[in-house]
């Protein structure tokens, strides 16, 4: 059942470039546009939606902040992250032209629910993104934009996460494409590279060895930081989290950027940290940024571990090590970024001994309260 892999979170890691392919499976015309007839929901109800808000937990809020920055920058559509469970209580702003988004895996996460019902009751446009046909929320939600991951045996969330991204990319470029123009010429050249993501994660996999190698050398270890900016942030929080629940070490994720308002008085010789770098056609100069931050914590004696793209030269004299992914567009840079990030905590669990699929204390669905 395992596929010949010692556990179910390694077959899943393995089985992310399909559980990516397959949720863009289907969705698209011959003409290579998107086709979302299964939101059953009009054009135009969704051209006029003019807010989105997230609501998720745990790897899932990751995934909707990843999609937070890829929707705004697709639509112009003001997008807002909640945390399921704050959402409710924080006296949220919505309207009928709110598109309340939830993301889930299992669909049974009690706190995710209560915030689908909670944003329904006050008129706002439901859309579940959610991994298990037939479970609740998609039952509560207006519509449903399914992940094809296919099912999620381990604990700890692997492909489920990509899928979700995913879907939320299809969410927004359709959003895009909807709004045409210039909004939907952009969008048509995002997903025909998002076509191509799948190959450049099987890719990935293959490409691991040193990760697992820095891994095992780090059973001891007591904390370890992770660091990203823009889509990297999330990935950061997220390698962060996957660390906690697999290898019970403290782990935090920071944006970069925030390293000098407080973070960087963690920085002691010795210290890992993890850095996410962008790409360098990423806008604004961020690569050049992250390189800034990477030097700064080198030399106050980190120990960095770059995840950089293939090709992408500006690190080297930063870093300690590097672990290469293939290039992509910014945007869907999350896709592949968090791949070593995952296989670090699978193998550092493994070098501890400790149970990969069914981590201390942890449920696969949460659902109460
Ligand atoms: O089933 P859901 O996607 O609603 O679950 C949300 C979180 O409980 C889940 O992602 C959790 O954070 C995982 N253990 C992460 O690995």
């Amino acid at each position: 059942e395992k596929g010949g892999y010692d556990t179910f979170m390694e077959k899943e890691i393995h089985e992310q470039p399909h559980a990516v392919g397959d949720t863009l499976l289907g969705r698209t015309d011959e003409a290579g546009h998107l086709v979302l007839d299964e939101l059953r929901i009009s054009e135009e109800q969704l051209k006029a939606v003019d807010r989105i808000t997230i609501v998720a937990c745990g790897t899932a809020a990751y995934a909707g902040m990843v999609a937070k920055y890829a929707i705004e920058h697709w639509t112009r559509i003001p997008v807002e992250v909640a945390l399921a469970h704050e959402f409710r209580y924080c006296d949220p702003i919505v309207s009928e032209r709110t598109l309340v988004v939830s993301i889930s895996q299992s669909g049974e996460t009690m706190d995710t629910l209560m915030a689908v019902k909670h944003a329904r009751d006050l008129g706002a446009l439901t859309v579940s993104v959610c991994n298990t046909h037939g479970s609740t929320i998609p039952r509560e939600s207006d519509a449903v934009l399914y992940t094809h991951a296919g099912p999620e045996i381990a604990v700890a969330s692997t492909k489920a996460f990509l899928a979700q991204i995913t879907a939320c990319y299809v969410l927004g470029l359709y959003l895009a494409q909807l709004r045409g123009g210039s909004y939907a010429d952009d969008a048509h050249a995002v997903l025909k590279e998002l076509q191509e993501v799948p190959d450049k994660i099987e890719k990935l996999l293959g490409d691991l060895d040193r990760v697992r190698e820095i891994a095992r050398f780090m059973a001891d270890t007591r904390s370890v930081l992770f660091l990203g900016r823009h889509v990297g942030y999330p990935v950061a929080m997220e390698g962060a989290l996957k660390l906690k629940e697999l290898a019970y070490i403290h782990a935090e994720g920071f944006a970069a950027g925030e390293l000098k308002h407080g973070p960087i008085a963690l920085i002691e010789p010795g210290q890992p940290v993890f850095i996410v770098v962008p790409g360098p056609d990423t806008p604004h100069g961020l690569h050049g940024k992250v390189v800034s931050n990477i030097q700064e914590i080198r030399a106050r004696g980190a120990r960095t571990l770059v995840i950089a793209q293939e090709g992408d030269t500006a690190v080297e004299p930063f870093a300690d090590e590097i672990l290469r992914v293939p290039a992509t567009s910014p945007m869907l840079a999350p896709l592949l970024t968090v791949v070593p990030l995952q296989v670090f905590a699978l193998e550092l669990s493994t070098a501890k001994g400790l149970d990969v699929d069914q981590p201390r204390n942890l449920a696969k669905s949460v659902t109460v309260e």
